[in-house]
């Protein structure tokens, strides 16, 4: 895995901007995977920014999320397709049959989740991936011990992500207690993956994703197995990496080689 280290939720969201906006540049009609959560919502902001100034492109893009609560509708302003529309697909002239979001009112939701994996599959597989991390190490909504070979499915919430995403509600007794969600094989399909981190809240999962042991516990982790994953990663996520000085070397060092690659 590659790891920048950044100073802060403004670097983070500024890098992660260029690697997109350069993956577009490069592939028009791409297709993103999309996460929610805090983590992506600045990268959001610089892509609607870079829509709005600089005329990219979302006509011919197609994106699939990650996941959405089970029990939730489009309408319902704490579902994850609602969060989507207002932070960006609003803003954005990305077309609305082109966005993908798991329907957690879809029944039956197993021939749901195997519909969502046929649509991915359809669509040409997803080129970019974008991916933050639960405080447990989950990505997506795959809690520690979801299989590493698991494709979109219905996931229980571990309590304590039910506790973190009470922010988004009026009380933990209002979160869902279920999603859908991609798989991690699902999700290390992807051609390439961006995992964004930050704040001290996150150290100990980040270091565990990145230098700890490959383990279904830790479900970040089965993204050391992936070809082409970055790891966006500012100050005070990455103060329980041990590595820390060598991805600074590295970062500072991959400059001169970019023109050969
Ligand atoms: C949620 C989402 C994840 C997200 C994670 C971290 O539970 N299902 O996709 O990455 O929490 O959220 P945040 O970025 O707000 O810290």
């Amino acid at each position: 895995m590659d790891v920048i280290l950044v100073r802060d939720y403004e670097e983070m969201s500024a890098r992660a901007a260029e690697i997109v906006i350069a993956a577009l540049r490069q592939k028009p009609d791409a297709v993103l995977g999309l996460a929610t959560g805090s983590s992506p919502e600045g990268l959001y902001a610089r892509l609607i920014d870079a829509h709005t100034n600089d005329g990219l492109d979302f006509a011919p893009v197609v994106t699939f999320n990650l996941d959405e609560y089970v029990g939730l509708g489009p309408d319902h302003p704490q579902s994850y397709r609602a969060f989507m529309n207002d932070r960006l697909f609003d803003h954005i002239n990305v077309k609305p049959q082109n966005t993908h979001v798991p329907d957690g009112l879809a029944q039956p939701l197993r021939a749901h989740c195997a519909a969502y994996e046929e649509a991915i599959r359809q669509a040409g597989g997803i080129d970019l991936q974008v991916l933050g991390i639960g405080r447990d190490g989950h990505i997506g909504f795959n809690e520690p011990g979801t299989s590493l070979g698991s494709r979109t499915h219905v996931a229980a919430l571990a309590p304590e992500t039910i506790e973190d995403n009470a922010r988004y509600f009026a009380g933990p007794e209002e979160v869902p207690r279920f999603a859908v969600t991609m798989g991690i094989a699902s999700i290390l399909d992807a051609r390439r993956c961006i995992l964004l981190a930050g704040g001290a809240g996150k150290a100990e999962a980040v270091a565990a994703a990145i230098e700890g042991p490959l383990t279904s516990q830790v479900p970040a982790s089965a993204l050391q197995m992936h070809p082409d994953t970055v790891a966006i990663v500012d100050e005070a996520a990455a103060a329980r990496l041990r590595r820390a000085d060598f991805y600074r070397w590295q970062d500072r060092n991959r400059s001169q080689i970019l023109d050969r690659l």
